[in-house]
């Protein structure tokens, strides 16, 4: 969501910022824009849509000569996705980019009326330049620090000042990070948009404002230079290609094998690795999206197997909903990402309130992954595709060792070790998920249907064929259906359904059976056969624990397949944003 990079070094930042740009394509973004500058002048060249069109358009300008730049790719927040909307903004002497939302742009806004500021955008990306600018008299920390006590909501700038030759940074909530490289640094919302430059890196925090020069990196708090770690990168530049697939989504469903052996085998080899979550009375899992679905798996495997009361809640919710503490309880913040708004809100809901917190994250460097108490790590590597598919298998994989090792099961070990063997036997099958998506990708309306454990696999399976296909899809507890959904089931309407839990299957099929009477096109996606249906996808069976985890590539693969049927933009689908930086 948004992106942001910046250049200062001897060369012309152009092509830098670019190829920046396109590497944070996969955040999202409606618009995208380039500021160019040298110590006097500045040239700002900006358009909606794709970053080619940008790229288009630099290519016919003719360009000042110039060391110093910032770019962004823009997500609307404040102002439809207009080129007037689109970043870099310029008041004054300040011009910047922004990733986030400053929540009191309104108020700012008339102030600066008042003083005779004039406004060309609808953004509060554009007020606040203005307050940087109103502030500034020649001293740009202070300016900024005058300007940031008067922000209020999410902010990362990055920011150049007329008449000088850096560039500076400051954040709140949004990410950003300051790359180190002889003669040249930069700024990036993440490490994919530098990683083929550097893999040095200073991550910068909260209160902390980056003056960057093209051989000299200073990072002020509270007007005072202080010493911060430079970090190494440990992902590699191919970690990032698409390496001969067609998609990055089709690539990270084809990782899920290697990286569930990754992720497990610490685990596999010391199982009490994983915290023992037997020691709290109740457990909250809060997390948005597929980060979400992946929790219901995980109440469920907690409730179910360890008898342990689990309350699993969106975050943007859980930030603003009355949650009573009154039990020792551990918060279980999961993100792919470590950067999602609400999640870290919610994180820092529990933390304020005395809560431990736990984290299942990605991003190892990530504001979630810094400031929960205890981390689990999945090994997911750079995640590109908007859709998240192998950070979910992951995620769902570390809730069923925690549900493991707070129940009392006999040893499964060696079980577990057979899941990368199965899912790259499920992953194999892609003629059979071609053939299923040739089957429903004209329909309007496909509905996925179970109950229990295999209803939050349902979650999954329709949120990933909508957000890629552009499909309307449903997830509907089976046994609900009759309560006034299944009127819109048809002749030829397809429905999954997802049965892998053994103790409610024949509940279920009952289910099924109500909207094959009526007329769907039923697909069985099971670890056993069912009698009596053409469509189904029978995967191996493994301890409950584990069994979602073969069940979702299959589903992965078919919304893969439907979204490339209808041709879709599989990668980056319109409207969404990788990271969720704003709540
Ligand atoms: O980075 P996070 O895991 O915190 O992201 C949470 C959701 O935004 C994310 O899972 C989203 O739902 C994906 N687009 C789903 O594929």
């Amino acid at each position: 969501m948004c992106g942001i990079v910046g250049y200062v070094g001897k060369h012309s930042p152009k092509d830098f910022l670019l190829n920046g740009l396109k590497s944070l394509e996969y955040r999202g973004y409606d618009s995208a824009g380039i500021a160019l500058k040298n110590k006097h002048d500045l040239q700002i060249i900006k358009s909606v849509g794709k970053i080619k069109n940008l790229e288009e358009k630099v290519k016919n300008a003719s360009l000042i000569k110039s060391n110093i730049g910032i770019a962004h790719t823009r997500w609307a927040t404040h102002g439809a996705p207009t080129e007037n909307n689109a970043h870099p903004h310029q008041v004054g002497k300040v011009t910047l980019v922004h990733n986030g939302i400053i929540e009191n742009a309104g108020e700012i806004k008339e102030r600066l009326l008042k003083e005779g500021y004039i406004f060309n955008s609808d953004t509060d990306t554009e007020v606040a330049c203005g307050l940087i600018n109103y502030y500034y008299d020649g001293d740009e920390i202070k300016a900024i620090e005058k300007a940031i006590e008067k922000l209020t909501g999410s902010y990362a700038f990055g920011i150049m000042f007329e008449g000088n030759e850096k560039l500076y940074a400051v954040r709140k909530g949004s990410p950003l990070i300051v790359g180190i490289n002889d003669a040249e640094n930069y700024i990036a919302s993440d490490i994919t948009a530098i990683i083929n430059y550097t893999n040095k890196y200073i991550l910068l925090d909260e209160g902390e404002i980056a003056v960057i020069s093209d051989n000299e990196v200073e990072i002020i708090k509270d007007s005072k230079k202080i010493n911060k770690e430079v970090l190494t990168a440990d992902i590699s530049a191919e970690a990032k290609d698409k390496q001969g697939y067609d998609h990055y989504m089709l690539k990270e469903i084809m990782e899920e094998p290697v990286l569930l052996e990754n992720t497990l085998r610490p685990f596999l080899a010391d199982i009490s690795l994983i915290p023992d979550l037997r020691e709290y009375e109740e457990v909250h899992i809060v997390a948005c999206g597929s980060a979400m679905y992946a929790g219901m798996i995980g109440k469920s495997l907690l409730e179910e197997k360890a008898s342990i009361k689990v309350m699993c809640e969106l975050a943007s919710e859980y930030r603003y909903k009355k949650v009573f503490y009154d039990r020792k309880t551990l918060v279980i913040l999961v993100s792919q990402s470590g950067e999602t708004a609400d999640t870290i809100a919610a994180m820092r809901k529990a933390k304020e309130n005395g809560i431990d917190t736990l984290a299942i994250v990605n991003v190892k460097t990530s504001t979630i992954a810094r400031e929960t108490d205890r981390q689990i790590y999945i090994e997911a590597g750079p995640e590109i595709a908007v859709a998240t598919t192998k950070a979910y298998i992951l995620q769902v994989a570390i809730f069923g060792l925690l549900a493991y090792r707070a129940s009392n099961s006999i040893n499964i070990i060696s079980e577990i070790k057979k899941l990368p063997r199965y899912v790259n036997e499920i992953l194999g099958d892609r003629d059979t998920y071609l053939k299923i998506a040739k089957e429903i990708y004209q329909n309007n309306d496909i509905f996925f249907i179970g109950r229990k454990i295999d209803y939050a696999i349902c979650m999954e399976g329709s949120l990933k064929l909508k957000e890629v296909s552009y499909l309307h899809s449903e997830a509907y507890q089976a046994g609900e259906l009759k309560h006034g959904t299944i009127s819109l089931i048809d002749d030829g309407t397809p429905v999954f359904g997802i049965i892998t839990d053994d103790d409610i299957r024949d509940k279920t099929i009952s289910n099924i059976e109500e909207v094959k009477s009526r007329g769907a096109k039923v697909i069985i996606v099971s670890n056993r056969k069912v009698s009596g249906y053409d469509r189904q996808i029978i995967v191996p069976k493994i301890s409950d624990y584990f069994q979602a985890i073969l069940v979702v590539p299959c589903l992965q693969l078919i919304a893969y397949e439907v979204a490339k049927l209808r041709g879709c933009d599989i990668d980056k689908p319109k409207n969404l944003a990788k990271s969720v930086t704003v709540e």
